[in-house]
């Protein structure tokens, strides 16, 4: 409001003649304006770019077993309990295959742990409990998906004691982590 008051006396204070060169840049302001929007025409199709000849550079990130366990396994194998527990089974059978995936890329990542060949040893563990965890998502069975969760879940401690870190301990998750996610299925 001030400056609006302070903007009227200026010019009430101009001199004559001021008005209409002050009008005259408005107007060219205008007209500026209006041919700065104006669309111009589209240029010729640009030339596809070149096929680039090198290949791009990979990212310096070397994720440890450690990592990528925080990282990617160990979130899945949250949300995968949340998702059975709001028998969200539609957002299960995602978080199965995203925990698989993450199981997968571990190996792949770290294809020998100490002196163990990952993708075997992943297979080895996971392999039945996770197919017994699909079979509960596909016959939407909560009860038998908590038993298939909780030897999924023992899977996991046995590979941490067979690979020298019985000391990481996992359980069934408790309570609601994640509290920005809606785990609650979808109503059709
Ligand atoms: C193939 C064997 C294997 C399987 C299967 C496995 N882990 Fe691991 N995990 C490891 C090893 C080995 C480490 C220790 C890595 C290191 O620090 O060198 C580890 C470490 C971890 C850690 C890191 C501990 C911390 O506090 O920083 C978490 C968390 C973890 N695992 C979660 C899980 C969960 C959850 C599952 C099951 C869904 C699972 N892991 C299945 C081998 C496995």
């Amino acid at each position: 409001m001030t400056y609006t008051r302070l903007t009227f006396c200026n010019r009430v204070g101009a001199p004559p003649g001021a008005d209409a060169r002050w009008a005259g840049a408005v107007l060219a302001g205008l007209l500026f304006a209006a041919l700065a929007s104006t669309p111009t025409p589209a240029p010729a199709q640009a030339p596809a770019p070149p096929v680039q000849a090198t290949p791009a550079p990979t990212p310096d990130y070397h994720p440890s077993m450690g990592d990528l366990m925080t990282m990617a396994v160990q979130p899945r194998h949250i949300k995968l309990a949340l998702a059975g527990r709001h028998r969200n089974w539609a957002y299960a059978d995602y978080e199965l295959s995203e925990l698989r995936n993450a199981l997968a890329r571990v190996a792949r990542t770290i294809p020998i742990y100490r002196t163990s060949d990952t993708a075997a040893l992943v297979d080895a563990m996971t392999r039945v409990p996770l197919e017994a965890v699909g079979a509960a998502i596909h016959n939407r069975d909560a009860g038998a998906f908590n038993a298939a969760y909780g030897r999924l879940t023992a899977a996991c401690n046995a590979c941490h004691q067979s690979q020298d870190h019985a000391m990481v301990v996992i359980r069934v998750p408790s309570g609601e982590a994640y509290s920005d996610q809606d785990f609650a299925p979808r109503k059709p």
